[in-house]
């Protein structure tokens, strides 16, 4: 069992890996990265992860020149090092080493950085109690400044908000967007059951597209549940029969309470355990 690192292929136990402190991911923030988890030892729709990590690193002008079969034996030969049962992997391009300054030009890169730890899953008490969220000050970046569509490790925005959360005693945070309305968790994307419908904001709203957020529109229907996205403010969250959040690491976690106020009845309803149930049985499928 081990927390083991590849750095542009080469692996090292976690705690020796070594990056530049002139590498610009270091300097500037000026990086991309995704967050996987296995199943039965394997990556949850890595053609998925990849296909957004190639997305994020385009839209920052990023050239990451392995096609995606040599960055997933990288991969694969970590995973085999790391001897996990259940892995967390967190993939990290950054442009490169750079002279802390604007030229890029002078950038040598681009550093694909990939770790591998124990998966440690949320307590199943937060699956059967649901997790405390807090609706936070901080605002999501505007899609105009800083886009959250790209998986950025430019993380200030989610770790201002996380820690407000966490000082008033929630697991996870909401942020608003500019407009006011519900954008999405610092680590995750929001849903609100109405009336038995499953409504999560729209991409426009100013968010990541999340995988499980993904998985779970186009699946909705054949796991026998109404989802559409749809704009939601914050009476909407407030006001519904059951909320939930959706990510890599949190499959579909109830939420028990919003800033203290209980959502619905105060325990996970049955639509978001329906999702968590046939998402727990498609995820092992989709994982190779
Ligand atoms: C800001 C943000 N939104 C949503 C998500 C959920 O995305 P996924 O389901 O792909 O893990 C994440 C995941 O880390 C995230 O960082």
């Amino acid at each position: 069992m081990g927390f083991f690192a590849s750095v542009n292929g080469l692996i090292s136990p976690a705690e020796e890996a070594r990056v530049s402190v002139l590498d610009n991911g270091f300097t500037f923030g000026d990086s991309v990265y995704e967050t996987l988890r296995t199943y039965g030892g394997r990556p949850f729709h890595l053609d998925r992860h990849f296909a957004r990590l190639r997305n994020s690193a385009r839209r920052i002008a990023v050239d990451l020149p392995q096609a995606d079969g040599r960055l997933a034996e990288w991969l694969d030969a970590l995973l085999a090092r790391a001897g996990n049962p259940e892995s967390y992997i967190r993939m990290i391009v950054t442009r490169g080493v750079g002279e802390i300054s604007y030229r890029f030009e002078r950038v040598k890169g681009p550093t694909v950085v990939m770790v591998v730890k124990p998966y440690e899953p949320l307590p199943e008490s937060h699956y059967a109690e649901g997790i405390a969220v807090a609706l936070v000050s901080v605002r999501r970046n505007a899609p105009e400044a800083l886009d959250p569509a790209i998986k950025s490790c430019n993380l200030l925005n989610n770790v201002l908000a996380v820690r407000e959360a966490q000082a008033r005693g929630a697991l996870e945070a909401i942020l608003l967007n500019g407009r006011g309305d519900v954008a999405e968790g610092a680590s995750s994307n929001v849903f609100a059951v109405k009336h038995g419908v499953v409504l999560t904001p729209p991409l426009e709203a100013g968010i990541l597209a999340g995988i499980t957020r993904d998985v779970i529109l186009e699946q909705g229907a054949a796991w026998g549940v109404v989802v559409r996205e749809e704009t939601l403010r914050v009476p909407d969250l407030l006001s519904a029969d059951e909320a939930f959040v959706t990510s890599t690491l949190k499959e579909a976690a109830p939420i028990r309470t919003i800033d203290g106020r209980p959502v619905g009845a105060g325990r996970p309803g049955p639509v978001t355990l329906k999702i968590l149930q046939a998402f727990r049985e498609y995820a092992p499928r989709h994982s190779r």
